[in-house]
């Protein structure tokens, strides 16, 4: 029986990683720590909340008097950590959020682990997920390695790319044991559509512009997320202490293929003639100092531990479109107030 904390389960990746060890692990008790800031939502997991197995716990990662108290309350042995600022556009207009939440959040988590674990570290496991973002941009050529240097671009892959070093200098000072694992862009239900796939979903929906930056010639490389949450689950179970796995979708895009694609299947999905969503297309003003390219080689974990993605692209897309179409009320839930006052500074120009 283990007692692993997620933090971060009421975000987009959290929630779906939180539901599968719930499920798939009922000896265990999986406890979901959230600040619940306006990317934490708990009906991302209201599916689950009555489980015996599952319990949430509201609090935030910078407050080290709370990390202390519950960490000698429940005797945790694994940590996941996924709690994070995680929108680059708004790391550009607010980077000290991203400073504290990213940086000093995952050094006060290690602190309380450390803490913790300090008599017996054996068993222990902070594992701590991370972007590909940290590795800055590419060109046309090559792909992201674990090997690859740091060379983060945006406010937020810096903070990341903070936060994984110091996670690295924890293992190597203290002997704490961690594990990394830097994964492509994901897409999928639950996502807040302040993120490329929802936002263009809601505004089909709507009938709005879609916001295209540049030329939408930037390329991602996109993983359906149950399948980041399964790579999570592989590797936290089965890969070593004190390494560093990738996690791709073998599945690069560029942007405006990806909303063209996305395109075509809301007109099927909502009766409408062919390319009438398309017409919404529009150039915006690029994101500053927008990344041109991610593409991950993720042949370590698929080599060593077996894991690959589940789901083709198109499949992955419908699952997702459909998910949003039927649950209308969340996305209405969280598309009004708040979210109407960054939407309108985000795309006023
Ligand atoms: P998200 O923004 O949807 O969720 C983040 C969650 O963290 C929210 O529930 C929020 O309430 C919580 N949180 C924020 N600050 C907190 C604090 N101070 N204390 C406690 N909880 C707090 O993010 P996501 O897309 O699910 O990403 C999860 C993790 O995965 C992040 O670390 C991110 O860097 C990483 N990641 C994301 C992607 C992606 O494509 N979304 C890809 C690779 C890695
Ligand atoms: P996003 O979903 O914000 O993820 P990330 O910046 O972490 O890759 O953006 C995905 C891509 O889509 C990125 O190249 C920026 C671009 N993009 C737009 O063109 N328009 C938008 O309104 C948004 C939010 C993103």
């Amino acid at each position: 029986m283990r007692k692993i904390l997620v933090t971060g389960g009421a975000g987009f990746i959290g929630s779906h990683l939180v539901r599968l060890f719930v499920n798939s692990y009922p000896q265990d008790h999986i406890y979901n720590l959230d600040k619940l800031t306006y990317a934490g939502n708990l009906e991302n997991v209201k599916d689950i909340e009555g489980r015996e197995n599952y319990h949430f716990i509201k609090g935030d990662i910078t407050d080290t008097a709370f990390l202390d108290e519950i960490f000698s309350t429940y005797q945790f042995d694994s940590v996941i950590h996924l709690a994070a600022e995680s929108h680059v556009d708004r790391s550009i207009s607010e980077p000290l959020a991203f400073v504290t939440t990213n940086v000093l959040g995952t050094v006060s988590l290690m602190n309380a682990a450390k803490k913790s674990w300090e008599t017996q570290l054996e068993g222990k496991l902070f594992y701590h997920v991370s972007t590909d973002e940290v590795f800055g941009s590419l060109g046309d050529e090559g792909f992201f390695l674990e090997t690859t240097p740091y060379d983060p671009q945006s406010p937020y892959s810096a903070s990341k790319a903070s936060s994984d070093h110091f996670v690295r200098a924890y293992a190597n000072t203290y002997k704490l044991p961690v594990i990394v694992s830097n994964c492509s862009n994901n897409y999928g239900p639950n996502q807040f559509p302040e993120k490329l796939l929802p936002l263009c979903i809601n505004n089909i929906k709507e009938n709005k512009a879609l916001p295209i930056y540049g030329k939408g010639e930037n390329i991602r490389d996109w993983l359906y997320v149950v399948d980041h949450a399964r790579a999570i689950d592989c590797i936290f179970h089965n890969g070593i202490h004190g390494e560093t796995y990738n996690i791709g979708g073998f599945n690069e895009w560029t942007n405006i293929d990806v909303v063209k694609l996305l395109c075509k299947i809301m007109d099927k999905r909502l009766g409408r003639e062919t390319g009438t969503s398309e017409k919404l297309i529009t150039y915006v003003t690029d994101r500053a100092g927008h990344d041109l390219r991610y593409a991950i080689d993720a042949n370590k974990i698929k080599g060593q531990l077996g894991w690959e993605p589940s789901l083709q692209f198109e499949e992955g897309m419908e699952l997702t479109v459909d998910w949003y179409l039927k649950n209308r009320d969340w996305l209405d839930n969280v598309t009004s107030g708040e979210y109407k006052n960054y939407y309108d500074n985000q795309y006023s120009q």
